[in-house]
Protein backbone atom coordinates (compact mmCIF):
# COMPACT_ATOMS: atom_id res chain seq x y z
CA UNK A 1 0.00 0.00 0.00
CA UNK A 2 0.97 3.40 -0.97
CA UNK A 3 0.95 6.19 2.04
CA UNK A 4 1.43 9.21 -0.61
CA UNK A 5 -1.80 11.12 -0.19
CA UNK A 6 -1.50 14.80 -1.58
CA UNK A 7 1.53 17.66 -2.18
CA UNK A 8 1.36 20.83 -0.54
CA UNK A 9 3.12 24.37 -0.33
CA UNK A 10 4.56 24.55 2.61
CA UNK A 11 3.85 28.11 2.78
CA UNK A 12 0.38 28.80 1.96
CA UNK A 13 -0.93 24.96 2.55
CA UNK A 14 -2.79 24.82 -0.34
CA UNK A 15 -3.15 21.10 -1.31
CA UNK A 16 -2.56 19.92 -4.61
CA UNK A 17 -3.91 16.85 -6.86
CA UNK A 18 -1.57 13.56 -6.35
CA UNK A 19 -3.19 11.89 -9.65
CA UNK A 20 -2.13 14.59 -11.95
CA UNK A 21 1.07 16.13 -12.45
CA UNK A 22 2.43 19.17 -10.45
CA UNK A 23 5.31 21.69 -10.79
CA UNK A 24 5.78 24.15 -7.83
CA UNK A 25 3.35 26.60 -5.96
CA UNK A 26 2.90 29.51 -8.47
CA UNK A 27 1.04 31.81 -5.87
CA UNK A 28 4.02 31.39 -3.30
CA UNK A 29 6.88 30.58 -6.22
CA UNK A 30 8.12 27.94 -3.76
CA UNK A 31 8.74 24.30 -4.20
CA UNK A 32 5.33 21.54 -3.38
CA UNK A 33 6.31 18.63 -0.71
CA UNK A 34 5.13 15.47 -1.06
CA UNK A 35 2.53 14.01 2.14
CA UNK A 36 1.80 11.06 2.94
CA UNK A 37 -0.66 9.27 5.39
CA UNK A 38 1.93 8.53 8.41
CA UNK A 39 -1.02 7.95 10.76
CA UNK A 40 -1.66 4.92 8.99
CA UNK A 41 1.29 3.92 10.38
CA UNK A 42 4.01 1.21 8.50
CA UNK A 43 6.27 -0.97 10.08
CA UNK A 44 10.15 -0.69 9.77
CA UNK A 45 10.17 -4.44 10.23
CA UNK A 46 8.44 -4.70 6.46
CA UNK A 47 11.99 -3.79 5.18
CA UNK A 48 13.80 -6.77 5.98
CA UNK A 49 13.18 -8.88 3.31
CA UNK A 50 13.38 -5.90 1.09
CA UNK A 51 15.88 -5.74 -2.27
CA UNK A 52 18.67 -3.15 -0.95
CA UNK A 53 17.83 -0.50 -3.11
CA UNK A 54 15.60 3.06 -2.49
CA UNK A 55 12.63 1.34 -3.55
CA UNK A 56 12.82 -0.50 -0.20
CA UNK A 57 10.93 2.34 1.27
CA UNK A 58 8.19 2.13 -1.60
CA UNK A 59 5.17 3.09 0.53
CA UNK A 60 7.23 6.71 1.25
CA UNK A 61 7.29 7.47 -2.10
CA UNK A 62 5.16 9.21 -4.87
CA UNK A 63 4.48 6.20 -7.31
CA UNK A 64 1.42 4.55 -7.72
CA UNK A 65 1.64 2.03 -9.77
CA UNK A 66 4.96 -0.43 -10.06
CA UNK A 67 4.37 -0.97 -13.31
CA UNK A 68 6.14 2.58 -14.18
CA UNK A 69 9.04 2.49 -11.78
CA UNK A 70 12.35 3.32 -13.62
CA UNK A 71 14.86 1.74 -11.94
CA UNK A 72 18.98 0.51 -12.64
CA UNK A 73 19.67 -0.40 -8.80
CA UNK A 74 20.05 2.86 -7.09
CA UNK A 75 20.61 4.21 -3.49
CA UNK A 76 21.37 2.11 -0.74
CA UNK A 77 25.00 2.98 -0.68
CA UNK A 78 27.26 2.08 1.98
CA UNK A 79 28.13 4.39 5.06
CA UNK A 80 31.99 3.42 5.90
CA UNK A 81 33.82 4.11 8.85
CA UNK A 82 36.92 6.90 8.47
CA UNK A 83 38.97 4.63 11.08
CA UNK A 84 42.32 6.18 10.63
CA UNK A 85 41.17 10.09 9.76
CA UNK A 86 38.37 9.84 12.79
CA UNK A 87 41.54 8.56 15.22
CA UNK A 88 43.85 11.29 13.93
CA UNK A 89 40.76 13.99 14.95
CA UNK A 90 40.16 12.31 18.02
CA UNK A 91 36.62 12.17 16.60
CA UNK A 92 34.38 9.59 18.68
CA UNK A 93 32.80 8.24 15.13
CA UNK A 94 33.39 10.22 11.97
CA UNK A 95 32.02 8.09 8.86
CA UNK A 96 31.17 8.74 4.64
CA UNK A 97 28.12 7.54 2.94
CA UNK A 98 29.67 7.07 -1.01
CA UNK A 99 26.86 8.27 -3.27
CA UNK A 100 29.60 7.71 -5.51
CA UNK A 101 28.08 4.20 -6.33
CA UNK A 102 24.94 4.83 -7.94
CA UNK A 103 24.14 4.51 -11.24
CA UNK A 104 25.43 7.25 -13.25
CA UNK A 105 27.69 8.02 -10.78
CA UNK A 106 26.25 10.20 -7.99
CA UNK A 107 23.27 10.69 -5.69
CA UNK A 108 21.20 12.40 -8.83
CA UNK A 109 20.20 8.96 -9.51
CA UNK A 110 17.99 8.52 -6.52
CA UNK A 111 15.88 12.18 -7.97
CA UNK A 112 15.65 10.92 -10.96
CA UNK A 113 14.28 7.44 -11.05
CA UNK A 114 11.95 8.64 -8.93
CA UNK A 115 11.08 11.64 -10.97
CA UNK A 116 11.31 9.57 -14.06
CA UNK A 117 9.27 6.70 -12.73
CA UNK A 118 6.12 9.45 -12.10
CA UNK A 119 6.72 11.28 -15.47
CA UNK A 120 5.87 7.88 -17.13
CA UNK A 121 2.89 7.31 -14.53
CA UNK A 122 1.47 10.63 -15.58
CA UNK A 123 1.96 9.88 -19.42
CA UNK A 124 4.79 12.33 -20.00
CA UNK A 125 6.77 11.71 -22.77
CA UNK A 126 9.42 14.70 -22.91
CA UNK A 127 11.50 15.95 -20.52
CA UNK A 128 14.33 18.82 -19.83
CA UNK A 129 16.73 19.91 -17.71
CA UNK A 130 19.51 22.64 -17.00
CA UNK A 131 21.93 20.83 -14.77
CA UNK A 132 25.68 20.96 -13.58
CA UNK A 133 26.62 18.02 -14.99
CA UNK A 134 25.43 14.69 -12.34
CA UNK A 135 21.63 15.57 -13.15
CA UNK A 136 22.26 15.63 -17.16
CA UNK A 137 23.72 12.12 -16.72
CA UNK A 138 21.16 10.40 -14.45
CA UNK A 139 17.78 12.43 -16.52
CA UNK A 140 19.65 10.66 -19.92
CA UNK A 141 20.10 7.40 -18.37
CA UNK A 142 16.73 6.72 -15.99
CA UNK A 143 15.03 8.65 -19.64
CA UNK A 144 16.34 6.44 -21.77
CA UNK A 145 15.37 3.27 -19.82
CA UNK A 146 11.68 4.73 -19.74
CA UNK A 147 12.08 5.69 -23.53
CA UNK A 148 10.99 8.73 -22.77
CA UNK A 149 12.94 12.23 -24.58
CA UNK A 150 15.18 13.99 -22.97
CA UNK A 151 16.91 17.30 -23.57
CA UNK A 152 19.93 18.91 -21.57
CA UNK A 153 21.01 22.22 -21.19
CA UNK A 154 24.32 23.00 -19.04
CA UNK A 155 26.96 25.51 -18.56
CA UNK A 156 29.69 25.58 -20.71
CA UNK A 157 32.42 25.48 -17.89
CA UNK A 158 31.30 21.49 -17.34
CA UNK A 159 33.60 18.69 -17.95
CA UNK A 160 33.18 17.08 -21.42
CA UNK A 161 32.35 14.00 -20.03
CA UNK A 162 29.22 15.06 -18.70
CA UNK A 163 28.32 16.32 -21.95
CA UNK A 164 29.85 13.05 -23.70
CA UNK A 165 28.03 9.89 -21.06
CA UNK A 166 24.70 12.16 -22.17
CA UNK A 167 25.41 12.03 -25.87
CA UNK A 168 26.62 8.54 -25.59
CA UNK A 169 23.04 7.75 -24.68
CA UNK A 170 21.37 9.52 -27.39
CA UNK A 171 20.66 12.62 -25.58
CA UNK A 172 21.32 16.02 -26.85
CA UNK A 173 23.41 18.53 -24.99
CA UNK A 174 23.32 22.14 -24.78
CA UNK A 175 26.20 24.13 -23.85
CA UNK A 176 25.51 27.47 -22.49
CA UNK A 177 27.58 30.26 -21.68
CA UNK A 178 27.40 31.50 -17.80
CA UNK A 179 25.83 29.36 -15.15
CA UNK A 180 22.80 26.44 -13.95
CA UNK A 181 20.88 29.69 -14.13
CA UNK A 182 21.75 30.54 -17.69
CA UNK A 183 21.34 26.77 -18.65
CA UNK A 184 17.65 27.05 -17.38
CA UNK A 185 16.69 30.19 -19.17
CA UNK A 186 18.32 29.34 -22.34
CA UNK A 187 16.10 25.87 -22.13
CA UNK A 188 13.00 28.22 -20.95
CA UNK A 189 14.04 29.86 -24.32
CA UNK A 190 14.00 27.19 -26.58
CA UNK A 191 11.13 24.63 -25.32
CA UNK A 192 7.68 24.91 -25.63
CA UNK A 193 6.05 23.52 -22.07
CA UNK A 194 5.39 19.98 -23.97
CA UNK A 195 8.50 19.48 -22.45
CA UNK A 196 8.30 18.87 -18.41
CA UNK A 197 10.77 20.91 -16.70
CA UNK A 198 12.93 18.70 -14.44
CA UNK A 199 14.63 22.04 -12.85
CA UNK A 200 16.04 21.11 -9.42
CA UNK A 201 12.32 21.68 -7.20
CA UNK A 202 10.28 23.49 -9.75
CA UNK A 203 8.78 19.96 -9.70
CA UNK A 204 8.03 17.93 -6.59
CA UNK A 205 9.10 14.13 -7.84
CA UNK A 206 12.97 14.29 -7.45
CA UNK A 207 13.01 15.62 -3.60
CA UNK A 208 11.01 12.17 -2.53
CA UNK A 209 14.32 9.94 -4.44
CA UNK A 210 16.99 12.30 -3.07
CA UNK A 211 15.01 11.76 0.66
CA UNK A 212 16.19 7.76 0.57
CA UNK A 213 19.29 8.86 1.51
CA UNK A 214 17.81 10.10 5.06
CA UNK A 215 16.38 6.64 5.24
CA UNK A 216 19.26 5.04 4.46
CA UNK A 217 21.15 6.37 7.02
CA UNK A 218 18.88 6.03 9.88
CA UNK A 219 18.63 1.89 8.91
CA UNK A 220 22.05 1.90 8.10
CA UNK A 221 22.78 2.92 11.90
CA UNK A 222 20.27 0.96 13.52
CA UNK A 223 17.97 3.69 13.79
CA UNK A 224 20.53 5.77 15.86
CA UNK A 225 20.90 9.58 13.40
CA UNK A 226 24.59 11.09 14.38
CA UNK A 227 24.96 14.44 15.49
CA UNK A 228 26.23 15.78 12.45
CA UNK A 229 25.76 15.59 8.45
CA UNK A 230 27.57 17.82 6.49
CA UNK A 231 26.06 18.03 3.11
CA UNK A 232 27.56 20.00 -0.09
CA UNK A 233 24.83 22.52 -1.51
CA UNK A 234 23.85 23.24 -5.01
CA UNK A 235 20.18 23.47 -5.08
CA UNK A 236 20.00 21.79 -1.99
CA UNK A 237 17.19 18.97 -2.41
CA UNK A 238 19.94 16.67 -0.80
CA UNK A 239 19.75 18.66 2.27
CA UNK A 240 16.12 18.95 2.39
CA UNK A 241 15.42 15.67 1.57
CA UNK A 242 17.54 13.71 4.25
CA UNK A 243 15.79 15.83 6.77
CA UNK A 244 12.44 15.46 5.67
CA UNK A 245 13.03 11.77 5.55
CA UNK A 246 13.99 12.14 9.39
CA UNK A 247 10.50 13.86 10.25
CA UNK A 248 8.52 11.20 8.37
CA UNK A 249 10.50 8.47 10.42
CA UNK A 250 9.61 10.66 13.90
CA UNK A 251 5.88 10.44 12.82
CA UNK A 252 5.87 6.96 11.89
CA UNK A 253 7.47 5.87 14.74
CA UNK A 254 10.72 4.59 13.47
CA UNK A 255 12.99 7.28 15.30
CA UNK A 256 12.44 9.04 18.57
CA UNK A 257 14.75 12.03 18.56
CA UNK A 258 16.19 14.22 15.59
CA UNK A 259 19.52 14.75 17.23
CA UNK A 260 21.19 15.39 13.59
CA UNK A 261 22.52 18.95 12.71
CA UNK A 262 22.65 19.63 8.80
CA UNK A 263 25.79 21.53 7.87
CA UNK A 264 25.59 23.11 4.42
CA UNK A 265 28.67 23.30 2.42
CA UNK A 266 29.33 25.86 -0.75
CA UNK A 267 32.61 27.01 -2.39
CA UNK A 268 33.80 30.49 -1.36
CA UNK A 269 33.16 31.86 -5.06
CA UNK A 270 29.18 31.17 -5.18
CA UNK A 271 27.66 31.01 -1.48
CA UNK A 272 24.55 32.13 -1.60
CA UNK A 273 23.06 30.24 1.47
CA UNK A 274 26.26 30.53 3.62
CA UNK A 275 25.77 34.72 3.40
CA UNK A 276 21.63 34.29 3.98
CA UNK A 277 22.54 31.88 7.01
CA UNK A 278 25.06 34.41 8.45
CA UNK A 279 22.78 37.56 8.13
CA UNK A 280 20.08 35.42 9.88
CA UNK A 281 17.77 36.08 6.61
CA UNK A 282 15.28 34.06 5.24
CA UNK A 283 16.13 33.66 1.43
CA UNK A 284 19.30 33.92 -0.15
CA UNK A 285 20.60 36.86 -2.32
CA UNK A 286 21.44 35.85 -6.13
CA UNK A 287 25.06 35.94 -6.37
CA UNK A 288 25.77 37.62 -9.72
CA UNK A 289 29.29 36.61 -11.62
CA UNK A 290 29.68 33.53 -9.41
CA UNK A 291 34.26 32.32 -9.78
CA UNK A 292 34.26 29.10 -11.39
CA UNK A 293 35.42 25.89 -9.31
CA UNK A 294 36.28 23.03 -9.02
CA UNK A 295 33.30 21.80 -7.80
CA UNK A 296 30.69 22.11 -10.46
CA UNK A 297 27.92 20.54 -8.96
CA UNK A 298 28.06 23.85 -5.93
CA UNK A 299 27.86 26.68 -8.62
CA UNK A 300 24.45 27.74 -8.39
CA UNK A 301 24.15 31.16 -7.90
CA UNK A 302 20.23 30.92 -6.57
CA UNK A 303 18.51 27.91 -5.62
CA UNK A 304 14.50 27.97 -5.72
CA UNK A 305 14.52 25.81 -2.50
CA UNK A 306 16.53 28.66 -0.67
CA UNK A 307 14.05 29.22 1.72
CA UNK A 308 13.50 25.22 2.06
CA UNK A 309 17.62 24.97 2.55
CA UNK A 310 17.74 27.69 5.67
CA UNK A 311 14.69 26.26 7.41
CA UNK A 312 16.25 22.87 8.00
CA UNK A 313 19.65 24.58 8.43
CA UNK A 314 18.12 26.38 11.23
CA UNK A 315 15.18 24.12 12.66
CA UNK A 316 18.48 21.57 12.92
CA UNK A 317 20.54 23.75 14.95
CA UNK A 318 22.88 23.59 12.11
CA UNK A 319 25.11 25.89 10.18
CA UNK A 320 26.82 27.00 7.32
CA UNK A 321 30.18 27.47 5.95
CA UNK A 322 32.21 27.77 2.83
CA UNK A 323 35.45 26.28 1.77
CA UNK A 324 37.85 27.21 -1.05
CA UNK A 325 39.10 25.46 -4.20
CA UNK A 326 42.28 25.24 -2.65
CA UNK A 327 40.85 24.10 0.52
CA UNK A 328 38.60 21.37 -1.29
CA UNK A 329 42.33 19.99 -3.23
CA UNK A 330 43.75 19.57 0.25
CA UNK A 331 40.93 17.62 1.70
CA UNK A 332 40.99 15.78 -0.98
CA UNK A 333 44.53 14.60 -1.22
CA UNK A 334 44.54 14.16 2.72
CA UNK A 335 41.33 12.03 2.61
CA UNK A 336 42.77 9.82 -0.52
CA UNK A 337 46.15 9.36 1.47
CA UNK A 338 44.44 8.34 4.70
CA UNK A 339 41.01 6.64 3.84
CA UNK A 340 42.01 5.25 0.06
CA UNK A 341 38.56 6.48 -0.93
CA UNK A 342 38.66 9.19 -3.97
CA UNK A 343 36.37 11.76 -3.36
CA UNK A 344 34.72 14.29 -6.51
CA UNK A 345 35.37 18.10 -5.19
CA UNK A 346 31.84 18.16 -3.84
CA UNK A 347 32.48 15.09 -1.41
CA UNK A 348 35.93 16.79 -0.61
CA UNK A 349 34.54 20.24 0.19
CA UNK A 350 32.65 18.13 3.38
CA UNK A 351 35.76 17.18 4.79
CA UNK A 352 36.95 20.48 4.25
CA UNK A 353 34.24 22.15 6.39
CA UNK A 354 34.40 19.14 8.66
CA UNK A 355 38.06 20.02 9.22
CA UNK A 356 37.35 23.91 9.41
CA UNK A 357 34.58 23.36 12.22
CA UNK A 358 36.15 20.86 14.33
CA UNK A 359 38.56 24.04 14.49
CA UNK A 360 36.01 26.43 15.14
CA UNK A 361 34.59 23.93 18.02
CA UNK A 362 31.24 23.78 16.45
CA UNK A 363 32.08 20.23 16.30
CA UNK A 364 33.53 18.33 19.05
CA UNK A 365 35.20 15.47 19.39
CA UNK A 366 32.33 13.84 20.93
CA UNK A 367 29.96 14.18 17.70
CA UNK A 368 29.26 11.32 15.87
CA UNK A 369 29.95 13.05 11.93
CA UNK A 370 28.73 11.63 8.71
CA UNK A 371 30.16 12.97 5.51
CA UNK A 372 28.01 12.57 1.99
CA UNK A 373 30.23 12.00 -0.93
CA UNK A 374 27.64 12.78 -4.09
CA UNK A 375 29.51 11.76 -6.16
CA UNK A 376 32.55 10.39 -8.64
CA UNK A 377 35.44 11.68 -8.62
CA UNK A 378 36.25 10.21 -11.99
CA UNK A 379 34.06 12.47 -13.41
CA UNK A 380 36.14 15.51 -13.04
CA UNK A 381 39.70 13.92 -13.60
CA UNK A 382 39.64 16.89 -16.21
CA UNK A 383 38.85 19.72 -13.48
CA UNK A 384 41.57 18.02 -11.27
CA UNK A 385 44.09 17.79 -13.79
CA UNK A 386 43.57 21.73 -14.94
CA UNK A 387 43.77 22.99 -11.50
CA UNK A 388 46.97 21.08 -11.31
CA UNK A 389 48.28 22.57 -14.28
CA UNK A 390 47.60 25.76 -13.08
CA UNK A 391 50.08 25.07 -10.31
CA UNK A 392 46.99 25.56 -7.45
CA UNK A 393 46.00 28.92 -9.60
CA UNK A 394 42.37 29.43 -9.28
CA UNK A 395 40.34 27.80 -12.27
CA UNK A 396 41.16 28.41 -15.96
CA UNK A 397 39.06 26.32 -18.03
CA UNK A 398 41.12 25.86 -20.69
CA UNK A 399 38.76 23.45 -22.24
CA UNK A 400 36.17 25.70 -22.93
C1 LIG B 1 28.38 15.89 -7.05
C2 LIG B 1 27.35 16.89 -6.59
N1 LIG B 1 27.29 17.22 -5.30
C3 LIG B 1 26.39 18.11 -4.84
C4 LIG B 1 25.51 18.77 -5.69
C5 LIG B 1 24.52 19.73 -5.12
O1 LIG B 1 23.34 19.04 -4.87
P1 LIG B 1 21.98 19.67 -4.40
O2 LIG B 1 21.36 20.26 -5.61
O3 LIG B 1 21.20 18.56 -3.79
O4 LIG B 1 22.30 20.74 -3.39
C6 LIG B 1 25.53 18.44 -7.06
C7 LIG B 1 24.60 19.09 -7.99
O5 LIG B 1 24.82 19.15 -9.18
C8 LIG B 1 26.47 17.48 -7.52
O6 LIG B 1 26.53 17.13 -8.81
Amino acid sequence: MNLFSHLECPLCHTTYDPRQIQTYCHEDFHPLLAKYNLQLGLSKSNLSSRPHDMWRYRELLPLNNDQFKTSLGEGFTPIIDLNTLGKKHNQRLLMLKDEALNPTGSFKARGLSMAISKVKELGLRKVSIPTAGNAGSAVSAYATRANIKAKVFMPKLTPNVFQLDNEIMGVHVHKVPGTIVDAAQSMKNQLDDTWFDLSTLKEPYRLEGKKTMGYEIAEQLNWQLPDVIIYPTGGGTGLIGIYKAFEEMQALGWIKDIPTRMISVQVDGCAPIVQAYIKGVAHAKKIESPAPTIANGLRVPSAFGDRLILDTIRKSKGSAIAVSDSDIMHAMRHFAQNEGIFLCPEGAATFAAYEELTLEGLISPDDQVLLINTGSAYKYIENIMEYELAGFQPLVHVLN
